[in-house]
């Protein structure tokens, strides 16, 4: 018989004995922009979230970095009056975007900024990319992706995150910050799922499409190489990090994705339905909050993510609620 139970005795063997550990370093914060000053406003279906003004910023990413979160994910929240189906306020270089992103890095220098590039916050349709008919266009939608990348980065941040799940877009991409010389850095949503956990995101960012759906451009959930495959060719057009999304659905991919790539720095995003959902189990007695947010974020980086995109990283580190 093996004594396996000797592994578990007590606090500090069971300490000794674990492979995997988290700390502040590994959370990447997501944060919403509007327009308009001294706006801090609540989000129905994400508790706790918060979509803020520019001014507002300070306070909320000087909490952050004084936790240790040093990263942050934007996303730009516009109005319908801003919006067209070209999604030029997205490449705009005075952008709501933009403007954040030179606030933060110069408020913030030591603060790493990636930001969303996708066209679903810009568009009257709500879609990810430019519309042929009522069929989303993947070719003509890859310079305007460029576009809104070399405008983020041109403001300075780190990291550009294309979302669209356009083939090609992480080349494009590279191809327009190449020829710039800029130094930005790709973190590619490379396997992302069309997945019905994004529902409280879409609240929160505006974004949700007028018609059909995503299915035909985010990943079917029912394949299971194809992961790997979006993967690899995001890597081979130049993506410096690379994500899956969801995450708790999704351990297997990022698991094949963590041995395939070893090399390349892997981020998951616990989507705003994940988020969501233990914050209501939570809320009904159903689990013990940090307890089940920390079982979850442990499988994600068991599983092989180096980082985790979550709106729980503050309540992380934070000791209490
Ligand atoms: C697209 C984008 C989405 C999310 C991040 N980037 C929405 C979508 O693809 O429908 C979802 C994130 C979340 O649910 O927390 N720009």
């Amino acid at each position: 018989m093996k004594r396996f139970r000797s592994y578990r005795t007590d606090v500090a063997t069971r300490e000794r004995y674990a492979d995997v550990r988290l700390q502040a370093d590994d959370f990447i914060y997501p944060l919403f922009i509007v327009e308009g000053s001294d706006q801090k406003q609540l989000i129905a279906t994400l508790p706790g979230v918060f979509r803020f003004s520019i001014d507002r910023l300070r306070d909320e990413v000087a909490g952050l970095m004084q936790l240790g979160i040093g990263k942050v994910l934007l996303f730009g929240v516009i109005g319908e009056e801003l919006k067209n189906p070209e999604a030029t306020a997205g490449y705009d270089p005075n952008s709501l975007v933009c403007r954040a992103v030179r606030y933060l890095k110069r408020e913030f220098p030591p603060l790493t900024v990636f930001t969303d590039v996708c066209l679903c916050e810009y568009t009257s349709h709500g879609h990810c990319g430019l519309l042929l008919g009522e069929t989303v266009d993947n070719d003509s939608t890859l310079p305007v992706l460029a576009r809104i990348a070399l405008a983020h980065a041109r403001a300075g941040a780190d990291f550009v995150a294309p979302s669209a799940m356009m083939d090609g877009q992480v080349e494009a991409i590279r191809a327009v910050l190449d020829a710039e010389g800029l130094s930005t850095r790709i973190l590619a949503y490379s396997a992302k799922y069309a997945s019905s956990f994004y529902g409280p995101f879409r609240d929160a960012a505006g974004s949700a499409p007028s018609f059909g759906d995503r299915q035909s451009y985010q990943m079917d959930y029912r394949t299971l190489h194809q992961g790997v495959e979006e993967i690899a060719a995001d890597i081979d057009e130049g993506a410096d990090w690379v994500m899956v999304k969801p995450a708790q659905a999704y351990l297997d991919i990022i698991q094949r994705a963590s041995v395939a790539f070893p090399a390349t720095p892997l981020a998951a995003y616990q989507v705003s339905g994940e988020y969501a959902m233990l914050k209501q189990a939570a809320a009904c007695g159903i689990v013990d909050e940090r307890r089940a947010f920390t079982e979850s974020f442990t499988a994600i980086k068991r599983a092989g993510a180096h980082y985790i995109i979550t709106y729980y990283a503050k309540d992380f580190i934070r000791k209490s609620l």
